[in-house]
């Protein structure tokens, strides 16, 4: 469980977390809406230890990372992924290598001893197979399209085989087949990997394809959280403009693919 407590950063004069408290519960994928530049990237960004926040805490199941430094950070966080926004692949590596690339770098966290080296190709081939991308293991990222990078790098943070995973604005720039594809991902990942996840839009068709629960970032705070069918009932303007933002709700449509 993440558990957020009485927030606070500011960069210069801009007071971009005003204490936001936040709890996500194991399992669940958590939406995170808000326009550009309202913090969702920051919020993510604590989460994941690389911001330290000027006042309040963040706990990981138990621990508080908000005051941990070097090594013991590590620790803490070695099995939280992040998908960033620009998702960017490594461009001198070909798949194979940036997919193994934290499995190679890292180690594996409960042992301390490096992977082998039959290890992480196994790895990254169930990776890759899990994003569609079988076969691709010698291209370069150079020879993939921006759908296939982006799964690649999704790949990438699955071999890992997180326990948290982040998406930070999954969705943004691809066209919307490679949107859908993608949304699946996140589904099938926190499926596969029993995975916590948090997922940071502004696409709303993508928040409730993916969403248990959704919320809205505003002031620095969590304006709104609830499931779907209660996010969607509360009178604010934003959350009726991002609705009308899609002409099908996208849930409907996920039941009949599922059978
Ligand atoms: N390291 C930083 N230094 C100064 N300003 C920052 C820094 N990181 C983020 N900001 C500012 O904080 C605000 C929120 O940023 P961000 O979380 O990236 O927004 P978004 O919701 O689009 O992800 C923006 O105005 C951004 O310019
Ligand atoms: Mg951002």
């Amino acid at each position: 469980m993440i558990k957020i407590r009485n927030l606070w950063k500011r960069f210069g004069s801009l007071q971009v977390m005003a204490g936001l408290d936040l709890d996500v519960e194991t399992g669940e994928t958590l939406v995170i809406l808000g326009p550009s530049g309202i913090g969702k990237s920051v919020l993510l960004k604590h989460i994941i230890g690389l911001t330290k926040p000027d006042d309040g805490t963040v706990e990981i199941d138990g621990v508080c990372i908000t005051n941990l430094e070097g090594d013991k950070i590590f620790e803490t966080l070695h099995d939280m992924g992040m998908l960033f926004q620009g998702g960017a692949l490594f461009d001198s590596m070909d798949v194979e290598q940036n997919v193994g690339f934290y499995l190679t770098q890292h180690g594996n966290p409960k042992t301390k001893l490096p992977y082998s080296k039959k290890e992480i190709l196994e790895r990254v081939k169930e990776a890759l197979n899990m994003v569609g991308l079988s076969g691709t293991e010698k291209k370069m990222p150079s020879d993939l399209s921006g759908g296939m990078r982006k799964r690649a790098a999704l790949a990438r943070v699955i071999a890992y085989r997180p326990s948290i995973v982040l998406y930070d604005e999954p969705t943004t720039g691809l066209d919307p087949i490679t949107a859908m594809q993608i949304n699946e991902l996140i589904v099938k990942t926190q499926k596969e990997l029993k995975a916590t996840s948090i997922v940071v839009t502004h696409d709303m068709f993508s928040a409730l394809y993916v969403g248990d629960r959704l919320s809205l970032i505003r002031d620095g705070k969590i304006a709104h959280i609830a499931k779907p069918d209660d996010f969607l009932k509360i009178d604010d303007p934003l959350i009726k403009f991002l609705y009308n933002t899609i002409s099908k709700d996208p849930r409907s449509f996920k039941e009949n693919s599922n059978g």
